[in-house]
């Protein structure tokens, strides 16, 4: 069995500061649409890496830029194998004997894992090694004594087709879609060379992968594993090439494309408390509303309040604030000021309400802890004057500014910046028909859009081709073969086969295992889980170690950042699926 490893989607941060605290000067914030992980995925620090596994040294294949058209330059697209618990030889295809059900003589399987849009190498020991304990994805391995296989994707970390700067081309990004990116992993599939061919004689006396291991997919079952952006490559890949991918672990999938993904905020705030929600969402429309007014000195006011509390920090600390003067403040944008409010968001995909935002909510619902909180929420008690204050002291006193994060990563975010903007969409925009709003609806579809011409003059559609993705079925889609896992408070998953979004097809989970080889029957269901409480591929995670009271931000793409129970469910699940469809890889 191949684990075909296709690591979570990385995120490319919501909302980024460029003001420089010390200058004082507010320039612009930058809103992308958040999505996966990367921005808080950490390279191994120098200390941590005398502690990691022996080097894994990276593999290349030759790629086409091209798959389809008449363009024959290739590039260097990277992966890396592990392959410790791999048993060629074993008992592995009885080929044409029919679903051997009860003969559990488990092929051999590879997994691959995808670690979609970003570089893959700090993944590396994270996922392919034991950095921390074993991964899903080698503990799949070990079980069913595969190869362990990591993926990484065209246009990010060294699978480069052409260097991603502000200079590349419309020519070149027109080869970053998602059908030339589903394709490199079929032709990578088919470059490994048949068992008993020629070609596999050299076997023994080369360390070259595709030759070495003789698991091309029609002899040896491929499983694909993603959470995020590569979980849904993980089941479009099942369904666009079932004879490559046999089986997938699709966690955390946002399958449906859609250009306004106003829901993303919504999951946050279904999971406040309700005096919290209440209190957010009041002091988002006043600062909307006065934004919108005319009252210029209620506006610089304004706007000097937040972005002063964004600038403070705890124990009423405004040495960060120091030089903002009014004068500043108001050349900040609307746009720029009203996403203050949205600073406690920054985590939350990842560690959800208990962990990312209740501490702020305790802050501004005792008023930093002079009072007694109330049911109906400091606003409808106290007015909004007070309401916006403890808010905004709440800001500060969770200096969100200071938690570490990732150092960006320039090619992840263009090439990010481009998928979305020709194909994805999933614009996070504030709708102001939203009478639970906890987002600014100056984050606009039209902002959105303006920032993606901005970054690509020439070669965008007008608008994302969400056809291109959910050509698939989107959030309708019924592949076999294919596990869905989703947090209950994903943002992401409003975009997926567990959505309760109202123009959803409001599907549900179902544990069964579906027969191998068979769409799950009733169509209004799915095979799969959504874990209570919990967010974004909760489960495809390494299990939490070093960080246990998840006190540093930046662990969480590695780490369980909230509990271990996912990582045993999903895992557990997708153990008893393949169970029951590995032994008819080959059948009738
Ligand atoms: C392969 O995985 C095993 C188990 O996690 C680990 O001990 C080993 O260091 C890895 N080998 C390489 C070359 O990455
Ligand atoms: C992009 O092109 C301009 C003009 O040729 C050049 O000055 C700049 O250094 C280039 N940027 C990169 C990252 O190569
Ligand atoms: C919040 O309370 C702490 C502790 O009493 C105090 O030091 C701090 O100044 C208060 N913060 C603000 C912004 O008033
Ligand atoms: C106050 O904040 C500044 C940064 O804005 C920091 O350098 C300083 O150490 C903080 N002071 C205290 C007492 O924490
Ligand atoms: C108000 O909100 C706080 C923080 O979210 C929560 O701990 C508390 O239980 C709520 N209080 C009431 C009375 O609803
Ligand atoms: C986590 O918090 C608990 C209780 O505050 C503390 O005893 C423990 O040492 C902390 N663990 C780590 C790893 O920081």
């Amino acid at each position: 069995m191949l684990f075909v490893f296709l690591p979570l989607l990385s995120c490319v941060v919501g909302a980024v500061w460029s003001f420089a605290k010390a200058e004082q000067t507010p320039l612009q914030r930058f809103h992308a649409p958040r999505l996966g992980t990367a921005e808080i995925l950490p390279p191994p620090t120098l200390e941590n890496r005398d502690n990691m596994p022996v080097a894994n040294a990276a593999k290349f294949i030759e790629m086409p830029v091209d798959h389809f058209g008449h363009e024959t330059a290739t590039f260097q697209n990277r992966y890396w194998v592990n392959s410790t618990y791999w048993q060629p030889g074993g008992p592995v295809f009885r080929q044409s004997t029919p679903c051997p059900r009860f003969s559990v003589s488990y092929p051999v399987a590879h997994k691959v894992f995808d670690s979609g849009e970003q570089n893959a190498e700090p993944l590396l020991p994270y996922y392919l090694q034991e950095y921390h304990g074993l991964s899903a994805t080698m503990r799949l391995a070990k079980r069913y004594k595969g190869l362990a296989i990591l993926w990484e994707h065209r246009f990010y970390g060294a699978s480069l087709p052409f260097p991603v700067d502000e200079n590349t081309t419309a020519d070149q990004w027109q080869f970053l879609t998602t059908e030339q990116a589903l394709e490199d992993i079929v032709f990578f599939a088919n470059s490994f060379v048949e068992p008993n061919s020629p070609s596999s004689n050299a076997a023994a006396s080369t360390s070259d992968p595709l030759v070495a291991f003789p698991v091309h997919p029609s002899k040896i079952p491929w499983v694909m594993l993603g959470g995020s952006y590569p979980g849904i490559r993980s089941a479009l890949m099942r369904i666009r090439n079932p004879e490559v991918i046999y089986a997938s672990w699709a966690s955390s999938a946002p399958v449906q494309a859609q250009v306004d993904m106003s829901s993303y905020y919504k999951a946050a705030e279904r999971s406040l408390t309700r005096n919290c929600s209440a209190d957010w969402v009041a002091v988002t429309k006043y600062v909307d509303d006065t934004l919108n007014s005319n009252d210029e000195t209620a506006i610089v006011n304004l706007k000097f309040d937040l972005l002063k509390a964004h600038l403070s920090g705890p124990g009423g600390n405004t040495t960060g604030a120091a030089g903002l003067t009014k004068q500043i403040a108001n050349q900040a944008s609307d746009v720029d000021v009203a996403s203050v409010l949205m600073d406690p968001l920054n985590f939350y995909q990842y560690y959800g309400f208990q962990a990312s935002l209740l501490p702020f909510c305790n802050f501004l619902e005792t008023q930093n802890n002079t009072a007694a909180p109330v049911e109906a929420g400091v606003v409808s008690q106290f007015g909004i004057n007070v309401g916006l204050k403890s808010f905004l002291t709440a800001i500060s006193e969770i200096d969100y500014a200071a938690i570490p994060g990732n150092p960006d990563d320039p090619v992840q975010d263009r090439s990010w910046m481009w998928q979305y903007c020709s194909e994805y969409g999933f614009y996070q925009r504030g709708d102001p028909e939203n009478p639970l709003s906890i987002e600014t609806a100056f984050l606009s579809l039209q902002l959105f859009q303006q920032q993606c011409n901005e970054a690509f003059p020439e070669g965008l559609p007008p608008s994302p081709q969400v056809g291109n993705v959910n050509k698939y079925g989107g959030w309708n889609m019924n592949p076999s073969n294919v596990m869905f896992a989703n947090g209950e408070f994903d943002p992401w998953r409003t975009m997926g086969l567990a959505s309760i979004e109202s123009n959803a097809p409001q599907r549900t989970p179902s544990p069964a295992v579906p027969a191998c080889n068979t769409s799950p029957s009733n169509p209004s269901s799915f095979f799969g889980i959504t874990y209570d409480n919990m967010v974004h591929v909760s489960d495809m995670r390494v299990l939490l170690t070093p960080d246990a009271n998840h006190s540093d931000f930046k662990t969480v793409g590695f780490y369980s950042p909230v509990s271990q129970q996912p990582f045993y469910a999903g895992l557990g699940l997708f153990e008893l699926a393949l169970d029951e469809w590995l032994p008819c890889f080959g059948g009738a």
